[in-house]
């Protein structure tokens, strides 16, 4: 009865494998090299030519015997050959097969040897002259849409060459039994054996998965009574993972004797092996035995009961030979499957953060780099260094910057940067960030300013600044670099004295070829020749920037008077006494001045502490640093933006900043309520908005849960515009936001849009109307290419962001992506051609059915002429809102016509 069972389960099971196996050879994807016909082979799998997958490399045909079989092969030594496979649609693991073919193609007697790599692992070396052809098979985690596959040449290795290229989707779930994270584990196959079997290899369509099963005669002992074949019904195969073929199964290796069946495996590498044994109860008796590994006992009582199937599941770490050794303890041992993995580590990917600016860097040198995929593994790209996945140097010297954009203030963990002789203008900036940086090589550019406070490169060992076109006094700040040995500013143009900071033994300081730099101002006696620098900016005297007070102080003084011995006076008593100078006569000085501008309400850190409870409460991270909730006294909640020490403004940028928000008042920007400016202490308090980010609403954890009607998102849109609109047109003076996006357009209980964040901005007086500004601020992915390239600041740069915002909110996704191909890499490159042709399937599926279809041209219409390239296309913000009144108003009567509720 219990055998009938079985029979009937089994076959209703296998049979409906069966067919799914054999009507569709789901995700199969078959490639022949150098092939140009597509063809259906013996095992009836349709195989194409390789040509879409690659774009690089030679085709030829072998002059073989038989005939001939097309190759592809890769001439030149550089870089990396890669096919581009896609793995969409598969649950967790995909099987590659490639077949490698010499044949003496080219005649030369020469086989070659390269290695190849999947994903980031460099996986193997091939050596045809051992074997020819060479089959590898892979098995690789899936954890994205795209795989690529790559040949690497060696060093006089020849040409790397490949003749087939074959991806199989395995059973979800199958070969992680027993090991640890297979995530980030290859398994590179060694054996796969169909005990007991000695008629040669089984694949598809009898294994739906087309695994190669080889016969186990080459491996079987010679003691061993040969295979035994019995067909019997096994029910309980679906509890094995892995669903070996029923055709494997059926046949078992066999000891005629109660004794020890051993296979003995060569293996050609040293290293971590995963083993899985198939045993199914195909004979009457259930007999039970131990296995050993290399002697070990892995398994010490295991039962095969009839009509069942069951599997072993072994790892051996470090090993350079293998036996397997099947020993009885009641029966004859018996074995029916078994395969033998190599365990390949694969390097973690580079962060997501780090492949976006490199790839947003590419893009600004106008250059292709070759860079793709991952930027370290399996080799590091061209012009790159990283240590364990993370990119630890850069670069990019003779090529054309213009300026060091804000993206190199991402790459966290740069260790070297080398931007020598890359035509680099302006400022040093954007740097800030690099708190591992030893390494900084700037010479031989034209930068005229110490911009940014390079005090916080910590880790700095060497600064190579020599010819360039300093201006200027050396920044103080310098001297706390603890680790700086180097310092080159050779051929620029500073003058004065040098901080005595640097006067110190550990550090070598290179400074001639200036107009007169020295540690003492005294041997400067000709001042008088020097040309007049132009540095217009408002003049505070700070403690903390005592080297900007020295600074200034002469200019001011110089265009009011030109008394030049008076200028040298005054600069020799501020170097001398600057320090001097207490914290509170700096405090009280700074708050005079200012309750002078006239500003909102000052709070002292006290009250700030008070209220944020002592900053305990997170709520976002602005461009300068974390913003905390507040609560004032009255109990009105604030959001209050910190910056802490390192990423301060020069009190002269705060003032500016704090007088600048204070004269505006919109309904669709967010209002300044305070400030404080204390001893070390600069902080912002503004208005608190209960909605949270137009980011959060769209990325956040509940964006697919209450994700925005397409009405809603026309409204924010409309809202942002007025608030851009105000900046622009409305206040005086004309505002350029220069740091528009999601996340600094925030929404209020109602969801009334106001756009937040100004601390980047930009005053546009009429005569810098087309001012030429030397710090690019903003956020990679929404940054204007022309304001990279032109350096030209106009409003229209922030028109450029406001399109890449509409565009998010058409398409439901971030600006810059590191899933999937590289051609969505980008919004903007993706999205644009998409909605030009009006081809609305990219549009983010949660509103899909449910927009008016005019509605939505005029929104992408908007969207994709505010991303023109060229900024004068640009349409101007009371253009993009008065199209996106237009758009909302065609929703609203569409909704009011189809009583969908918003
Ligand atoms: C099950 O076994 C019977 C013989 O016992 C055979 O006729 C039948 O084809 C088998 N079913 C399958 C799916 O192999
Ligand atoms: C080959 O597969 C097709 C379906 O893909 C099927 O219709 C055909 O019968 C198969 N031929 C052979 C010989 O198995
Ligand atoms: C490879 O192809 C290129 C152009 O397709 C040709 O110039 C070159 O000679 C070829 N190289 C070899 C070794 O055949
Ligand atoms: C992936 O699967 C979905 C549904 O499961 C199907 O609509 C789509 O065509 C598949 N894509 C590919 C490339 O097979
Ligand atoms: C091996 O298989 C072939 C056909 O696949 C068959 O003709 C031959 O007899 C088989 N040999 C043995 C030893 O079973
Ligand atoms: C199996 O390997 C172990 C350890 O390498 C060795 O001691 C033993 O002799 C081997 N057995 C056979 C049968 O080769
Ligand atoms: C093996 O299993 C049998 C029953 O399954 C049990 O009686 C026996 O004690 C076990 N032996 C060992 C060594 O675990
Ligand atoms: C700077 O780069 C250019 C090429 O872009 C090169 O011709 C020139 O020699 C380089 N100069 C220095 C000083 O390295």
């Amino acid at each position: 009865m219990a055998l009938l069972n079985s029979f009937w389960l089994s076959f209703i099971l296998f049979s409906g494998l069966w067919l799914v196996a054999f009507c569709d050879q789901d995700g199969f994807l078959s490639l022949s090299c150098g092939g140009t016909k597509s063809y259906i082979d013996s095992f009836n799998i349709s195989w194409v030519s390789d040509s879409a997958y690659i774009n690089t490399g030679n085709t030829t045909t072998t002059t073989d015997n038989v005939g001939g079989v097309s190759l592809r092969f890769f001439p030149d030594f550089q870089g990396r050959k890669c096919y581009g496979l896609s793995v969409k649609n598969v649950s967790s693991l995909v099987l590659v097969r490639a077949q490698f073919v010499y044949k003496n193609y080219d005649g030369l007697s020469k086989p070659p040897s390269f290695s190849v790599s999947l994903g980031t692992a460099i996986a193997t070396t091939i050596d045809l002259a051992t074997n020819d052809p060479w089959t590898e098979e892979f098995l690789w985690p899936v954890d994205k849409d795209a795989l690529s596959f790559c040949l690497h040449s060696i060093p006089d290795g020849g040409f790397p060459v490949i003749y087939s290229l074959e991806v199989r989707p395995q059973p979800q779930g199958a070969y992680q039994t027993g090991m640890e994270k297979i995530s980030n584990k290859l398994l590179r196959k060694s054996y796969r054996i169909n005990s007991g079997y000695v008629n040669g290899s089984l694949r598809y369509p009898q294994d739906m998965y087309d695994r190669i099963w080889d016969a186990d005669e080459d491996y079987a002992p010679l003691h061993v009574s040969s295979g035994f074949n019995f067909l019997v019904n096994l029910s309980s195969s679906p509890s094995i993972r892995e669903s070996p073929p029923e055709a494997v199964l059926q046949n078992a290796r066999v000891l005629a004797r109660r004794d020890a069946l051993t296979y003995n495996f060569p293996l050609d590498t040293f290293g971590d092996y995963y083993i899985v044994l198939y045993f199914a109860g195909i004979l009457p008796v259930s007999p039970t035995f131990s296995v050993l590994i290399n002697g070990d006992v892995a398994e010490s009582n295991y039962t095969v009961r009839s009509s069942e199937a069951g599997a072993l599941y072994l790892t051996r770490k470090g090993i350079k030979s293998l036996n397997i050794t099947i020993k009885s303890i009641s029966f004859n041992p018996q074995v029916n499957a078994l395969e033998v993995y190599e365990i390949i580590e694969i390097p973690s990917e580079a962060s997501s953060t780090t492949v976006s600016a490199l790839q947003v860097i590419q893009q600004s040198t106008g250059l292709d780099l070759g860079w793709q995929d991952d930027p370290c593994s399996p080799t590091p790209w061209d012009h790159i260094r990283c240590e364990e996945s993370v990119v630890t140097s850069l670069d990019l010297s003779n090529m054309k910057l213009r300026l060091i954009s804000p993206t190199f203030g991402d790459l966290l963990d740069l260790k070297t940067l080398d931007l020598h002789n890359t035509s680099l203008t302006g400022e040093i900036q954007n740097l800030d960030s690099l708190q591992h940086l030893e390494k900084l090589n700037l010479s031989f550019n034209q930068l005229t300013s110490f911009g940014s406070d390079m005090g916080n490169l910590v880790s700095l060992q060497v600064l190579d600044l020599q010819n360039n076109s300093l201006e200027g006094i050396v920044p103080d700040s310098l001297g706390e670099l603890e680790n700086l040995h180097l310092l080159n500013v050779e051929n620029n143009k500073l003058q004065g004295a040098l901080p005595q900071s640097l006067n110190k033994e550990s550090l070598e300081v290179r400074a001639s070829g200036n107009l007169c730099l020295s540690f003492s101002t005294m041997t400067c006696n000709d001042v008088s020749s020097n040309p007049s620098i132009e540095t217009p900016q408002v003049t505070i005297v700070t403690k903390k920037k005592h080297t900007r007070a020295y600074n200034h102080l002469p200019i001011i003084l110089g265009a009011a008077g030109g008394a030049l011995f008076v200028v040298l006076l005054i600069s020799l008593s501020v170097f001398l006494f600057v320090r001097k100078r207490t914290e509170v006569t700096h405090t009280a000085r700074a708050a005079t001045e200012m309750r002078n501008w006239n500003a909102a309400r000052v709070f002292s850190y006290k009250e700030i502490k008070a209220a944020t409870n002592n900053f305990k409460e997170v709520i976002g991270r602005g461009s300068f640093g974390p913003v905390y909730l507040g609560k004032l006294a009255d109990g009105k909640l604030v959001a209050v933006k910190v910056r802490f020490d390192r990423t301060q403004l020069g009190a002269d940028s705060f003032i500016n900043e704090v007088c600048l928000l204070s004269q505006i008042h919109h309904q669709n920007l967010v209002s300044l309520e305070g400030f404080c400016h204390e001893s070390k202490q600069q902080i912002l308090v503004y208005e608190y908005l209960h909605g949270g980010s137009l980011a959060d609403h769209l990325y956040g954890p509940n964006s697919k849960k209450f994700s925005l009607s397409w009405v809603r998102r026309l409204k924010i849109a409309v809202d942002a515009a007025k608030g851009l609109d105000y900046l622009h047109n409305g206040s005086e003076p004309r505002i350029i936001h220069r740091d528009v996006k999601c996340s600094n357009i925030l929404l209020d209980r109602d969801m009334n849009a106001k756009v937040c964040d100004f601390g980047l901005s930009k005053q546009v007086t009429q005569a810098d109307a087309t001012h030429v500004t030397t710090v690019v601020k903003g956020t990679a992915g929404y940054l204007d290419p022309e304001y990279y390239s032109t350096q030209q600041l106009t409003e229209k740069s922030d028109v450029y962001s406001f399109g890449v915002v509409l565009l998010e909110l058409i398409c439901g996704r971030e600006p810059l992506s590191h899933s999937g191909t590289p051609d969505s890499f980008n919004l903007v490159l993706w999205a644009k051609p998409y909605l030009q042709a009006g081809a609305f399937e990219i549009v983010d599926e949660s509103i899909k059915g449910s927009f008016d279809v005019e509605s939505m041209k005029k929104s992408a219409m908007v969207a994709v002429s505010s991303v023109e390239r060229d900024a004068s296309k640009r349409p101007s913000i009371a253009e993009v809102l008065a199209e996106l009144k237009e758009a909302y108003s065609i929703q609203l009567s569409y909704l009011a016509c189809y009583g969908h509720a918003s």
